[in-house]
């Protein structure tokens, strides 16, 4: 039970700002979470107000973010921070703003999820847990495309189903096609109120198991596509999935003549790194000089090195494995491009080193 009143914490949290290039941070928040856990001096704890099941595998969780939150846009997401066994872990997920200022996090159970599985199993109301400021560039544009197509599979549907939301809230849906990709029907989740959405024409694939009346069978392809929407390359078209799945949607785009298409994959692609030579990596901190390779991530092989750097999308969206690399040249594995500054700030997860790594780990 809190020290403080909920909305009186809250009251404070403004008063903060200007604080905060004089507090020392990780102080203020230990005496802080003693007297809330709401009262940190600008991480945004979020409260459990609701919980329920969507589908057999996605819960949906209602969070009231304190007064930091900044606000959400329709299909940006979030990192959702939480301590499992006194180890902080986190993932990245895509709200769905709701009325009062709430949140909705839809959390598709992973088979072996760490994280997944210990919020299903555990998460309960009345329970904070800690999420990033929004961030991320599925967003619904101005103004709206007339006809549009959106592509989801599994938990891909939370973040295009928050813009159908925003769209029908400021109107109608205009002319929009949503091909909706699961193994099985039963984990397909939000399916009672895709259906219940006015002027939308919602196409459900199967990729596991036979199909029923109106629905389709088999993966993206441009077969599929061009049987089940004809029209896909006059839509602006919005893709989010694994990163399989979109990066196929990439690929059909790059090779029809289609209208743009914005992806946003949950799932880290599987980095092709040419060469895989010999390298020493410096673990500063922890005062450690080991062997490395240039054919990895840091972020993989600090972890295989028994080191713990926080992360947690591994896919260079979140930045919580944001690190100081004091010196070597390293490798950027979405774009290529190799940097050799020293003391510049890098990304674990995406960067790999290209010769001799000093990182402040
Ligand atoms: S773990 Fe998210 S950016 Fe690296």
């Amino acid at each position: 039970m809190p020290l403080l009143p909920s909305p009186f914490a809250n009251a404070v949290l403004p008063l903060l700002r200007p604080l905060r290039g004089w507090l020392r941070e990780d102080v203020f928040d230990y005496y802080g979470r003693i007297l809330h856990p709401q009262l940190q001096l600008q991480r945004v704890l979020a409260r459990v107000v609701a919980r329920r099941m969507e589908g057999d595998s996605t819960l949906v969780l209602t969070l009231a973010p304190s007064r930091h939150w900044q606000g959400l846009a329709a299909g940006q997401h979030v990192a959702l921070t939480t301590e499992i066994r006194g180890v902080r872990h986190t993932r990245c997920y895509s709200p769905m703003p709701q009325s009062g200022g709430l949140i909705e996090v839809g959390i598709k159970r992973q088979p072996g999820g760490l994280v997944s599985g210990y919020l299903h199993d555990y998460a309960k109301v009345g329970q904070y847990l800690e999420i990033g400021q929004a961030q991320g560039q599925l967003l619904l544009p101005e103004p709206a495309p007339a006809k549009w197509l959106l592509l989801a599979a599994g938990s891909g549907i939370t973040p295009l189903l928050s813009m159908l939301r925003a769209r029908l809230a400021q109107g109608s849906l205009g002319d929009v096609v949503l091909l909706y990709y699961g193994r099985r029907r039963r984990e397909l989740a939000f399916v009672e109120e895709l259906r219940a959405m006015p002027g939308l024409r919602l196409q459900v694939c199967l990729t596991g198991e036979p199909i029923q009346d109106g629905e389709t069978a088999g993966r993206l392809s441009a077969a599929q596509l061009a049987l089940l929407v004809p029209d896909a390359t006059e839509r602006q078209a919005y893709a989010c999935g694994a990163y399989g799945f979109t990066d196929t949607a990439n690929t059909l785009w790059q090779d029809g003549a289609f209208a743009s298409l914005v992806v946003e994959s949950f799932s880290p692609p599987n980095w092709q790194v040419e060469d895989d030579m010999p390298v020493q990596l410096t673990y500063q901190r922890s005062n450690r000089q080991l062997a490395g390779r240039t054919g990895g991530t840091l972020l993989e092989q600090a972890e295989a090195h028994g080191l713990k750097p926080a992360h947690g999308c591994r896919m260079g969206i979140c930045n919580t494995c944001t690190c100081h690399k004091r010196e070597g040249a390293v490798r950027d594995l979405r774009t290529g491009k190799i940097s050799m500054e020293p003391d510049e700030t890098i990304r674990l997860c995406i960067t790999a080193p290209v010769g001799d790594v000093v990182l402040d780990l």
